[in-house]
Order: structure tokens, then C-alpha cells, then sequence
């Protein structure tokens, strides 16, 4: 501002003209902060001297010190102050020597001027002393910064409401109305589609989502279909399962009348009661009574399995005397074991507790299990050992026979599963007799194991619940 003074207060300096000199103060004035001002010659005699208050002639002079001339006369442009919280700036007025000329071609006569002529080519004219205010110039600045960081909020909270307004609309209306899509079509609404046009990623990602959508719309609608088909058909497997099972029975009933009949006959005759018969005629009449037997207990089992696989197998449960029953199976088994000259021996101790069973299901239960070691046994005995432990009945089944391998053991309860084909050709059967006898120990609410040492025996474990 010193600086602009001493530029346009030239020509008043020059022909020191002191109402172009106060006309250039009074603007000055206009900034509160200025306190005084004093325009000097270049002899450093005062011009025009004015302060704020009363713009009219200042108190002090003011004088510019020699030493700040000095200064100005080694080119210094302006030379400030500090003083009892006032800011003095001094510059001087200068004019170039050309410019001087043309000054001087218009004022009459010789001009009582003596110009410092400086080392650039000007000649300083005169001076101008400037008193500042800090305070004031302090406050004036703090209002400045006030209006600026009012200037900048507003403008602040004017851009962040318009990016707000941009972020709506280019992404959280986007994903609201996705959110939305989302949760109708989850809602089971597989045939909605979101409906979001943009080319942007949510509009990417809404393409996406709503192809899958119909990919899986698509897919259900095929497993539908294929589910109804499946119930068709299954519905069609229940029937068929139905007659064959009826087919089973009513067959191996129509079979087993005339099996008794062949069996029995034969028998009558064996006794010799139709008349004497020959030793080659017994020969035959036995065969013809081992193979019916044989046929009956293979129409049996078979019969057996439709029914289980049915569930129309019923178990009749009544009370039982365990030991009855073990006695009449191993009657049974006895000429089989002394037929192979191995010992069938019953270990039971003390009295049992009844057992409630249905009585020829724990029979045949038995008899497969006691067959089965006496027919895999050519070398020691069978043990069949019974006791009572936690409410269950726990019979085990031991032999010195060939034993089973243990990765064999899940396979032995399976339908048709027979092991060794030598010994089975030898023993004959059909693999049947131990996948019904699991199924009826568990039909009791039983299990059955089985522990074997390949070369030294089997042991087979039942345990059926008492009640
Ligand atoms: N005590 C045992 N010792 C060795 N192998 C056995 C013993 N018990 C069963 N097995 C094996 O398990 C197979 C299946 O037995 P399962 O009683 O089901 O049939 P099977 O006796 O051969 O014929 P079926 O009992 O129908 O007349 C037998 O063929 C035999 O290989
Ligand atoms: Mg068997």
C-alpha cells in the first residue's frame, strides 16, 4: 500500500502539490488501520501531514532518520518498524530521470529540487512515512479470516449436500431398491427380476444376480418336474414291490403244500408202513426227503426275506423259558454235530429270568447260528453259553471251525453272501440264513456280533432284550 502511495503521489511530490497529495491521503484513510501519514520532500521536509482521526495535520513529523536514507539510496524499497504496537513503513517517492525531464519541460521556471539520483536510474523525489495500527490491522485480519471460514463452510456444506444428492442417486437408491429385489425373490419369488438399468457395477451386479435368479427359477421348475416323476415312479416300485411279495407267498404257500406231501409220503413209506421196501429203494426215498427238506427251509427263508423287506414279517411275542429253548435248538443240532463228530456242548449256569419273544423267530435265530458252526467245524466242538446282563439276554455261539477274516465279517449278513467257495460247495446252503437272522434280532430290538480268529474259530454274540 506504501508502495502504491509513493508510485501515485509522484507528480504531487514533484511540484509538491499538497491538495493532490491530501485527495491521495483521504483514500489512504479508508483503511482504519492507518494512523498517519507524512509526505516529506527529498530534503526530508514534510509536505502534507495528516492522521486518521481528524485527517488533518499530525502531530508529529515524524522525520525519516538519515540512516533510512542511506538505505533507500542503495535501492532498499521500503524500510518497516515495529514500535509500541504501531508498524512504521517508510519508502521513498521516486521518479525516473526521463519522466523528470518531461516534469520539469512543464513546470515555469527552475525547480528548487535537488534529486538524489540512485544507481537504477531513478532519482528519489521525496518520502512517504506511514504509521500503522497492529491492533487494528490485527482485528481487521481476524475479520478477514471470520468471513473466510464462513465463506468456506458454506461453501463446504453447499459441495457436501450436493455430493450427498450425487451419492443417492448413483448408489444408495440403486442399492436400496436391489436390497428390496433381494429379499421379495428370497422370499421364494424366484420368477421377480430386479429392475435396475444403470451401466454402472451395481447395474452389473444387479444383471448378474438377476440372471442367477432365473437360472435358478429354470432349475427348479426342472427339479419339480423331475420330483413328481419320482414320486410316480416310486408310487409304481411300491406296487410292483407289493405283488412281488404277494407273488413270493402265495407261490411258496402253493409250493410248500405238495413239499409236505412228497416229505411226508416219503417218510410213510421209510417207515415201511405202505409195505416192505428194498435197500435201494430206502436209498432213494432218502434222498427224496433230505432234498424236500432242503426245499422247504429255502421256500421258507426266502418267503422270510419278502415278508421282512415288505414289513409284513409280525412277531408274536409271548413269555419264554430260555433254557427250553436252547435245549430243544441244540436236540435238534445234535445228530448234525454227531454226524461230524465234533462236541455241541450248552454252558448256562443257574436259573433264567422269561423271555419275551416271539418263540420260532428265537428258534430259527438260534438253529442258523448253531447250524451255521457246526457246518464251518471239522476239528473240536461247538459251545452255546447263555447269561443275563443289563435286562438283555446274551447268548454266544463258539466254535473251533474255519473262522472268518475280518474285512469278511460286515459281508457274512449279507442276502446270497457265502464266503469260502470249497466249504460251501461242500456244506451247501444259499446265503440266506444269516441276513434274516440279523434282521430278526433287531426286529427284537437286539443286536448281534461276531468276534473270529481266521483257522480257530468263530464266536457269535446275541443280545436280545428280555421284555
Ligand atoms: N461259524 C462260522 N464259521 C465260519 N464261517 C461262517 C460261520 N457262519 C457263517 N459263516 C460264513 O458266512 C456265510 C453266510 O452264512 P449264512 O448262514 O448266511 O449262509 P449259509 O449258511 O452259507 O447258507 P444258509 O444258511 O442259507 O443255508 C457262510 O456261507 C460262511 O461262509
Ligand atoms: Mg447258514
Amino acid at each position: 500500500m506504501a508502495l502504491n502511495l509513493a508510485y501515485d503521489s509522484e507528480y504531487g511530490v514533484l511540484v509538491k502539490d499538497k491538495i493532490i497529495l491530501k485527495q491521495l491521503l483521504d483514500n489512504i484513510f479508508k483503511e482504519k488501520n492507518i494512523l498517519h501519514v507524512v509526505v516529506f520532500d527529498e530534503n526530508v521536509s514534510p509536505i502534507v501531514m495528516l492522521n486518521q482521526l481528524s485527517k488533518t495535520h499530525a502531530q508529529t513529523s515524524n522525520a525519516i532518520p538519515l540512516t533510512t536514507i542511506a538505505l533507500f539510496n542503495n535501492n532498499n524499497k521500503y524500510v518497516s518498524e515495529i514500535k509500541a504496537g504501531t508498524l512504521k513503513i517508510s519508502v521513498p517517492v521516486k521518479t525516473y530521470n526521463e519522466e523528470l525531464i518531461d516534469y520539469e519541460s512543464l513546470l515555469e521556471g527552475e525547480p528548487d529540487i535537488t534529486p538524489q539520483t540512485s544507481s537504477s536510474g531513478s532519482t528519489i523525489i521525496g518520502y512517504i512515512s506511514m504509521e500503522i495500527s497492529l491492533k487494528e490491522t490485527i482485528s481487521k485480519l481476524v475479520y478477514i479470516r471470520n468471513w473466510c471460514i464462513i465463506i468456506i463452510g458454506l461453501l463446504s456444506m453447499t459441495f457436501a449436500l450436493l455430493l450427498s444428492k450425487i451419492i443417492n442417486a448413483m448408489v444408495i437408491n440403486p442399492i436400496s431398491i436391489f436390497a428390496h429385489g433381494a429379499r421379495v425373490i428370497a422370499n421364494g419369488n424366484y420368477d421377480q427380476q430386479i429392475d435396475i438399468s444403470t451401466h454402472d457395477e451395481i447395474g452389473q451386479l444387479t444383471n448378474a444376480f438377476n440372471h442367477m435368479v432365473r437360472m435358478v427359477y429354470n432349475r427348479t421348475n426342472e427339479l419339480k418336474k423331475l420330483n413328481l416323476l419320482l414320486v410316480e415312479q416310486n408310487e409304481k416300485l411300491r406296487e410292483m414291490d407289493r405283488l412281488k411279495t404277494e407273488f413270493l407267498a402265495s407261490m411258496s404257500h402253493e409250493l410248500r403244500t405238495p413239499l409236505n406231501a412228497i416229505i411226508g409220503f416219503s417218510k410213510v413209506m421209510l417207515k415201511g408202513i405202505d409195505g416192505p421196501i428194498s435197500d435201494l429203494q430206502k436209498n432213494d426215498l432218502d434222498i427224496i426227503c433230505s432234498s424236500g427238506e432242503h426245499l422247504l427251509v429255502l421256500i421258507s427263508d426266502v418267503l422270510d426275506l419278502a415278508k421282512i423287506e415288505s414289513g409284513r414279517l409280525e412277531l408274536h411275542k409271548e413269555t419264554l423259558d430260555i433254557e427250553d429253548i436252547l435245549n430243544s435248538v441244540l436236540d435238534k443240532c445234535r445228530p448234525l454235530a454227531d454226524e461230524k463228530k465234533i462236541s455241541l456242548t450248552k454252558n448256562i449256569d443257574g436259573k433264567f429270568p422269561p423271555l419275551l419273544a416271539d418263540k420260532t423267530r428265537v428258534n430259527q435265530i438260534l438253529l442258523n447260528i448253531i447250524s451255521n458252526a457246526i457246518k464251518f467245524t471239522y476239528d473240536g466242538g461247538v459251545t452255546v453259553s447263555a447269561e443275563v446282563e443289563d435286562n438283555d439276554l446274551l447268548i454266544s455261539i463258539s466254535d473251533t471251525g474255519i473262522g472268518i477274516k475280518k474285512e469278511d465279517i460286515p459281508k457274512i449278513f449279507e442276502r446270497f453272501r457265502q464266503l469260502d467257495g470249497s466249504n460251501i460247495r461242500r456244506e451247501g446252503g444259499t446265503g440266506l440264513g444269516l441276513a434274516i437272522t440279523k434282521e430278526l434280532v433287531e426286529m427284537h430290538g437286539g443286536t448281534i456280533q461276531v468276534k473270529s480268529v481266521p483257522g480257530a474259530g468263530s464266536a457269535f454274540y446275541v443280545r436280545i432284550p428280555l421284555k
